[in-house]
């Protein structure tokens, strides 16, 4: 069975739209872990109620970055998983995880990448930047996780209006219904191409 692990910072809508089409049978695999750098978050919460252990790691529970790098090495290890998912997880991987996941780490960004991505662009911040802009369309992208954020290669993407009025919460809002579908259907998409290049 193809196994995954996810990593979330927030109210892990999308941890959870992952998490029902496996449930469902939709996507066939298994969620390992949660790891996650705020403890009290949504996410935490869904994986706690469907018996997904939630391991808490951040600069707060290993203030050290060696023992930090540590602490995510060992999850990684212990799992084992064939993809690692990125589902709101508002912090940059350090390096070691992303070589030792080399192209089997996935991201949701809340806009058409290459536009409104990169250092300071995370969830509402890039809504904001979206109808400043007065952008006409906007949406979500699927990429691979690289050294450089928000660079990797594109696997999907999807289109949402910016209506005049939109608000960036109301925007947010049109666009994380879209992250919920995209999001299973990419990582079902992927883990099958990894399935036949083996
Ligand atoms: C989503 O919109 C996701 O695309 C975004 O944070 C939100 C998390 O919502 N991610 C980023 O901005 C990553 N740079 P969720 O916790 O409800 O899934």
């Amino acid at each position: 069975m193809f196994k995954i692990g996810v990593m979330a910072s927030g109210g892990g809508s999308n941890f959870k739209a992952i998490i029902d089409r496996i449930g469902n049978g939709d996507l066939e695999a298994q969620c390992k872990f949660l790891i996650t750098n705020n403890a009290g978050c949504g996410a935490a919460a869904h994986a706690e109620e469907y018996g997904i252990p939630v391991y808490h790691i951040s600069g707060k529970t290993h203030p050290d970055t060696a023992a930090y790098e540590t602490a995510l090495m060992d999850v990684l290890n212990r799992y084992d998983v064939d993809l690692l998912v990125l589902a709101g997880y508002m912090k940059a991987l350090p390096n070691c995880v992303i070589s030792r996941m080399s192209d089997r780490i996935l991201n949701i960004h809340p806009s058409l990448l290459p536009k409104y991505g990169g250092k300071g662009f995370w969830g509402i911040h890039v809504h904001e930047a979206v109808v400043a802009a007065h952008e006409k369309e906007s949406g979500a992208t699927v990429h691979l996780v690289s050294e450089e954020i928000d660079k990797g290669r594109i696997l999907s993407q999807v289109k949402v209006p910016v209506m005049e009025d939109d608000t960036p919460e109301v925007l947010a809002a049109r666009v994380l219904e879209q992250e919920h579908e995209l999001y299973w259907k990419t990582i079902k998409e992927y883990a099958e191409n990894l399935a036949a290049n083996h």
